[in-house]
Parts: C-alpha cells; sequence; structure tokens
C-alpha cells in the first residue's frame, strides 16, 4: 500500500495511481477552522471512507472536493493537475457527482424525472439550439435516457419510476439520490452518510450497490459513514477527522488499532 503503484485488492479490484490529491486544506468559516491543514489522496478505483465524530468537518471536506466551499489555504489536485477555484456545476464537468447529507431531490418530481436531472451537465444542446436544431436535440435526449434507464435497472427501481420522490420511504430517497449522482457517469462519486438512518436490510442493500458501482463501472468512490461494520467492509483506506484535524489514515485494520481514532472516535458511543 505504500507509494503510488497500481495494487490488485484481496477482491481482485485495480487500485490505480493518485485520482484526487487534497494537500494542505484549511477551511475557516468566520472563527470556526472546519479544516485544520489536512492533506489526504484517493486513489484510482477506490473506496475511501471518511469517518469521525460530529462536527469532525467531514461533509466540509465534501463540499471543498465538490467546490461548494472554497478553502482559505491549500491545493486541490484532480487528475495530476492542480485545480483552479471553480463552481459546483464545473467540477461537475469534471466527472465528480455526489449526494448529500440531507437529501437534495425535487419531491414533487417523478423517480425518473429526478434522475434525469442527473444527466444536466452533459447536455450540449442549449435551449435556443433545441428550438433550431430539433433533430439534434432529440437524438440528445434519447442518448441521456439511454444511460438513465441503465441506472434505473441497475439499481433496481423499475417498480417506482413514475412514483413522486415525496411519496417514497427514506431508504428509497435514499437510493433515488444514488441514482442521480450515477445517471453523471462520474469518474469519482461522493456519498455523504448514504446509509444514515437506514435499516439493516437497507444499509445491506446500499453496501451490495455501492460495491457493485465501484466493481462493474470502476467508479473511484469516497464516502462519510458512521456505521464502522459498514465501513470496515466496504473501504480499501479510511480517513479519520476530529475537530478539523486528521488524526488518522489506513487501511480499516491500521485505522481501527490507531489508539488516537480510538480514544477520538472508535471508543465513544456515536449514531
Ligand atoms: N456553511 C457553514 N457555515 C458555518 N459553519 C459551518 C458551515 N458548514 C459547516 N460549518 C461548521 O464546520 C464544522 C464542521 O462541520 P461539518 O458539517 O463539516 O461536520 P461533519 O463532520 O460533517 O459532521 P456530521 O457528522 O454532524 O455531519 C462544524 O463546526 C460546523 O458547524
Ligand atoms: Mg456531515
Amino acid at each position: 500500500m505504500d507509494g503510488v503503484a497500481p495494487y490488485v485488492t484481496a477482491d481482485g479490484r485495480q487500485i490505480g495511481g493518485v485520482l484526487m490529491d487534497m494537500r494542505g486544506i484549511t477551511l475557516r468559516f468566520g472563527g470556526v477552522e472546519a479544516i485544520k491543514n489536512i492533506s489526504f489522496d484517493i486513489r484510482e478505483g477506490e473506496i475511501r471512507a471518511i469517518i469521525g465524530p460530529n462536527g469532525a468537518g467531514k461533509s466540509s471536506m465534501l463540499n471543498v472536493i465538490s467546490g461548494f466551499y472554497h478553502p482559505q489555504d491549500g491545493e486541490v489536485w484532480f487528475r495530476g493537475e492542480k485545480r483552479k477555484p471553480m463552481k459546483p456545476y464545473q467540477v461537475a464537468r469534471l466527472g465528480i457527482a455526489r449526494t448529500f447529507q440531507n437529501i437534495a431531490l425535487f419531491e414533487g418530481m417523478s423517480v425518473l424525472d429526478n434522475i434525469m436531472t442527473g444527466r444536466l451537465t452533459h447536455m450540449k444542446t442549449g435551449l435556443l439550439a433545441q428550438a433550431i436544431w430539433k433533430g439534434r436535440a432529440e437524438a440528445e435526449e434519447v442518448a441521456n435516457r439511454e444511460i438513465v434507464e441503465k441506472v434505473i435497472d441497475f439499481l433496481e427501481i423499475q417498480a417506482i419510476r413514475k412514483t413522486p420522490v415525496g411519496r417514497l420511504p427514506y431508504g428509497l430517497k435514499k437510493r433515488v439520490e444514488l441514482a442521480r449522482a450515477l445517471a453523471a457517469e462520474p469518474k469519482l462519486l461522493l456519498l455523504d452518510e448514504p446509509m444514515a438512518g437506514m435499516n439493516v436490510e437497507e444499509k445491506e442493500d446500499m453496501s451490495r450497490f455501492i460495491l457493485d458501482v465501484n466493481d462493474e463501472f470502476g467508479t473511484t468512490i469516497a464516502l462519510i459513514e458512521h456505521d464502522m461494520g459498514v465501513v470496515m467492509d466496504l473501504s480499501d483506506r479510511v480517513v479519520v477527522m476530529d475537530y478539523g484535524r486528521k488524526i488518522g489514515d489506513g487501511t480499516p485494520d491500521e485505522v481501527r488499532n490507531n489508539q488516537e481514532v480510538i480514544d477520538a472516535y472508535l471508543g465513544v458511543a456515536h449514531e
């Protein structure tokens, strides 16, 4: 695991070089230092977990990666290039998609239409062009629909495709949010507590989908999760945050045996 030489995991997945490299990131909100000089990387094909107590700065870190927050200090490198400050839609165009800690879907719209919004960053034809070149817009719509249909099959949500999202139980809403992110065909997928509030069975389903996405599409995944069983099962490497600092980084076993991590997080009760 040392260095950046590609390797094959015990379960036969390919891990490549560094995809995303966060270097010395510091993020402040007024007097609050949400992230304190943190560096870590995410390798191609990897499932990378970010864990830590409430308020540790985990969501803030995903928000820096996805362009929602702009750090005061540090550098974000993606695919070997230093990223300029970018808006979220520009980050999305680089192939980075996300889900939110609090589900962010259009409750009145159907499952299908919500997932279609995941294609927006790929749409080349603007409204004017759509009016002039009707054929091109239609061809694009068909291509987008095909990708969305594949995602619906993959996540096994055919039965609810026409249901307004507002009527779905929580666990299915989370799955629809994952579907929308997948519709963007991301290179890097960011999941902020994809299993929070789920029962055991829903967690098992979501875990399986996350592993399948990684395995079948080669998608690199960074996820925040509080359930340590899930983290240990899913992730190749884990970053541990506490009060904005990084207190651990390594394989699940390394992190589990790290005394500072045990004291700050693993040894104490949390949700
Ligand atoms: N938009 C914001 N404005 C001001 N402070 C913020 C903002 N976002 C986060 N913070 C603060 O930054 C710190 C880290 O918050 P963050 O949401 O990143 O933690 P977290 O690790 O995701 O916690 P949780 O497990 O509860 O989701 C907290 O003190 C929080 O209050
Ligand atoms: Mg959070």
